[in-house]
């Protein structure tokens, strides 16, 4: 019999809702077509964002959303997705399938998609191919409200008010496709650019990403912390509020990354192992970060994250379109679990991406719209957001999966929110078991519980044929005893309990 002990009055950290953030680049059907569609669309649209979508997306408190991109930001050029639409001009998206960019969808529509969505905005500015005075006048452009030459190009292009620029990051994948520097000279352009990245508005600071490393490349990481850290007494934190990591998992290697649909167990096993390396990879990175950065100012930004399959057969390589099973919502479930246990130092995590693109919310063909299994995960994991992680722990917990891939059967993270209201999200990582659990409250002796379940076959997944095989839905099976709650959690499922 496993135990989950929770001492709910151990506050731990703050989770910071941008745990739960979005990413979207100019890749594919991510942007067009699956958010912007134009306003003359005879899909339903306000302003030529799709409603269904941006109605769906809304239930899962979408708190921050990362845009242009990904490789596409260092390659962007943000004066040609702005003024009339018919003058923008059109390029091919090399990096992405070769396809049409008619630039429709640039900063004007991001900053309105982002208000229909009521989230904070994290706009990424390019550094491997543009200048400093690009990005500084992009700056000035969105946020500065004072007369200036920037300032009054907005105003002629149809907005008065200056927007909000949550975060910006300065350069993406540096070490890749972003330009293929080293750690040092990346982190002398890093340095040289953020200073012309200006807080225009009094009380409104725009936090500042350094390029993190990719995986578990510390030497990157040591490199891009040293050169900004260092010779920099009147800006202790290296001269940035965030630090970027990528991880992406697949079971495969880099050319075969398996298929997203047809896997066996020796797969599954092997994915979910991979997914939980993520912790690894955070207690490595923030070490470092810790040398720097002891009292934590620097947050850890794990701006892109999630599974990378092999895309749907018939589909356009460099589109990443790929389905979404049972394996992407474990995969999504022990993810922000790790995040929301190590929130003290992750301050922000963007899934790749948020629709039509790797491990998506939401899918989309013409008209039609599914969600996602992960899209349930997010649902489910909502209440984390703004809460405060609580000490907890599991006992009797058995290995489960083949070999050198196995992984701990059960995983779970907890959270207390303002109101007092305890959040409890268990996986259970087994293909076939199923697992009583005793859930152990310190002193609360919950007087109302109520519960929600996604559980399917390890391959299931919601079609534009059968959109709801896999859903979340009320989970009845919990007993309460004084502080102790039992259950059984189904083999291959994720439960979210909110106790109070
Ligand atoms: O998310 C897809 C791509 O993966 C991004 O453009 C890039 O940053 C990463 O390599």
């Amino acid at each position: 019999m496993a135990k989950l002990y929770i001492n709910e009055r151990k506050k731990q950290s703050h989770i910071n809702p941008e745990i739960y953030g979005q990413f979207s680049e100019h890749l594919g059907r991510g942007i067009y077509e699956g958010l912007y569609v134009g306003e003359d669309s005879p899909i339903p649209n306000v302003k030529g964002m799709r409603k269904d979508v941006v109605d769906a997306l809304k239930e899962i408190k979408v708190p921050v959303l990362r845009w242009p991109g990904g490789c596409f930001a260092d390659e962007y050029h943000w004066m040609e997705g702005i003024g009339p639409k018919e003058g923008r001009k059109k390029m091919i998206n090399t990096h992405w399938g070769g396809v049409l960019e008619d630039n429709s969808f640039g900063t004007h529509e991001f900053f309105e998609l982002c208000e229909q969505l009521g989230c904070k905005t994290y706009i990424n500015g390019n550094v491997g191919s543009g200048t400093v005075q690009e990005m500084s006048e992009w700056v000035e452009y969105m946020t500065f409200g004072g007369v200036s030459p920037m300032a009054d190009l907005r105003r002629k292009n149809g907005r008065e008010e200056p927007w909000k620029v949550d975060y910006l990051g300065v350069g993406n994948e540096n070490w890749g496709c972003g330009g293929n520097m080293t750690p040092e000279y990346y982190g002398n352009l890093y340095r040289r650019y953020q200073t012309y990245v200006r807080d225009y508005k009094k009380g409104e600071h725009i936090r500042k990403i350094a390029c993190g490393p990719n995986v578990d490349d510390t030497e990157w990481t040591e490199g891009v912390l040293k050169t900004c850290f260092t010779h920099s007494p009147s800006h202790a934190h290296g001269f940035m509020d965030g630090l970027s990591l990528h991880y992406y998992v697949h079971p495969g290697g880099w050319q075969h990354k398996g298929s997203a649909t047809q896997f066996d167990e020796t797969e599954w096993y092997k994915t979910l192992n991979k997914a939980l390396y993520m912790e690894e990879l955070i207690n490595q990175h923030s070490a470092l970060m810790d040398q720097y950065d002891p009292d934590k100012k620097v947050g850890m930004m794990v701006d892109e994250w999630g599974d990378w399959f092999d895309v749907e057969p018939g589909t356009n390589p460099g589109f990443l379109y790929q389905q979404n099973t049972m394996r992407d919502a474990l995969v999504a479930a022990v993810t922000l679990n790790i995040f929301n246990k190590h929130s003290d130092r992750v301050k922000m995590a963007c899934i790749a991406q948020m629709v039509n693109v790797l491990q998506s919310m939401v899918l989309t063909e013409g008209p039609r719209m599914v969600l996602t299994p992960t899209y349930h995960v997010f649902h489910m994991y909502r209440h984390h957001q703004d809460a405060e992680l609580v000490e907890s722990w599991l006992q009797g917990v058995e290995e489960v999966g083949v070999m050198r891939t196995q992984v701990p059967s059960l995983q779970e993270s907890v959270s207390v929110d303002k109101d007092g209201v305890i959040t409890v999200t268990l996986a259970n990582l087994s293909v076939e078991s199923a697992y009583p659990v005793d859930l152990v409250l310190t002193e609360t002796a919950p007087s109302q519980v109520e519960a929600s379940i996604l559980t399917g076959a390890m391959q299931a997944c919601n079609t534009f044929d059968e959109p709801d095989v896999v859903k979340e839905g009320k989970f009845e099976g919990v007993t309460v005893n004084g502080r102790e709650l039992s259950l059984t959690i189904p083999a291959c499922s994720v439960i979210s309990l909110r106790i109070q």
